[in-house]
């Protein structure tokens, strides 16, 4: 049985395959306790910094409400109001934490900053958003896809993530399908594609498992009869607003659309989306948008998509606090 006490999670390829299967299998079952009433507080007593350097409702949420479920408690420490990366480094603050809690969520911008809190604190810290990597969001899209695709093993499914692949998001899915055997397939501007070291990295993992990658321009081969399509925002945060303008000029021909769909030849194809998206015009920013750059009715995907029976998005969110709660307790608890 894999051991994750006391460990860290940085990123996906700090895991093997068996111990990814093993987080995700604990999470289902955290999953089918909490909805048949049978969870029991495995964090009763344990205390969870929770650092914010960046916006959050599905991360914040996530963990809070897993560590409320387990008997936890949290301190949330957003962009402001503490002296983290501002008056003080993220080494003192890593060593002053350490000695109060038991496990530290960070948020925030480059990997070393985490990898720092890591080295440092003494206790677990979970990356909950880097520049790089999004690796707790990859758990819960592969819970989804498990859920979702009842009838095939992980390394049996298909899936497309079109766009910006040279995020965070495309890191990590790249990371999390070279471990799980996975057929995927980035598509995506050739400027948009993830640093070669990584490919190189998840190619040579990919001999052993059985992965299948794929990096292409060409969006009718690329997304060819995927089970799931997937997209993220075109700008990630803490990017410059300027980059907008070139970024759109760039993806438009990978917006998912229904005319992607049908290129897919899968009927029953699913959506996915980390979130949040621009799928139509209605948030405050969404209505900056479509007006500075005319692209009403969604950007990176549809609002005919995400609404449309092929979204899964929300179960993809749920998910997120599932495989969060897995992750708290694997690493926090020395016998769960
Ligand atoms: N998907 C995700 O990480 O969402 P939040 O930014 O709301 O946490
Ligand atoms: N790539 C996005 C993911 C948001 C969950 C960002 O970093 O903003």
């Amino acid at each position: 049985m894999p051991q994750f006490y006391q460990r860290h999670l940085l990123r996906l390829l700090d895991f093997s395959p068996n111990e990814i299967a093993e987080l995700l299998a604990l999470s289902a079952k955290l999953k089918k306790d909490k909805k048949s009433g049978a969870e029991r507080p495995l964090l009763s007593g344990k205390n969870i910094a929770l650092i914010f350097e960046k916006d959050s409702t599905r991360t914040r949420c996530a963990f809070e409400v897993a560590a409320f479920d387990q008997g936890a408690r949290v301190t949330y420490l957003g962009p402001s109001g503490s002296q983290i990366g501002h008056k003080e480094s993220i080494k003192d603050s890593a060593r002053v934490l350490g000695r109060m809690y038991d496990g530290i969520q960070y948020r925030g911008f480059g990997q070393k900053i985490v990898e720092t809190l890591a080295e440092f604190s003494g206790v677990p810290v979970w990356n909950g958003l880097t520049d790089e990597f999004h690796p707790t969001q990859i758990l819960a899209d592969l819970l989804t896809m498990q859920e979702h695709s009842p009838q095939k093993s992980l390394s049996q499914i298909k899936f497309a993530y079109v766009g910006d692949a040279r995020n965070n998001m495309g890191n990590s899915l790249l990371e999390g399908a070279a471990l799980m055997g996975m057929d995927i397939r980035l598509v995506a501007p050739k400027a948009c594609w993830p640093q070669e070291s990584l490919v190189e990295s998840c190619q040579a993992i990919a001999k052993k498992t059985g992965a299948r990658i794929t990096l292409t321009e060409n969006v009718a081969q690329g997304v060819e009869g995927v089970d799931y399509l997937y997209t993220d925002v075109w700008v990630s945060m803490g990017e410059p607003k300027e980059v907008w303008k070139e970024r759109i000029a760039l993806l438009k021909p990978y917006q998912v659309n229904q005319a992607m769909i049908v290129l897919t030849h899968n009927p029953q194809v699913k959506f996915l989306h980390c979130l949040p998206a621009f799928h139509d015009d209605k948030t405050v920013m969404g209505k900056q948008m479509a007006e500075q750059y005319g692209l009403h009715g969604g950007m990176e995907v549809t609002d005919e998509v995400f609404e449309s029976v092929h979204s899964v998005v929300f179960d993809q969110a749920e998910n997120r606090m599932h495989t969060i709660k897995a992750v708290m307790v694997a690493t926090l608890v020395h016998a769960y």
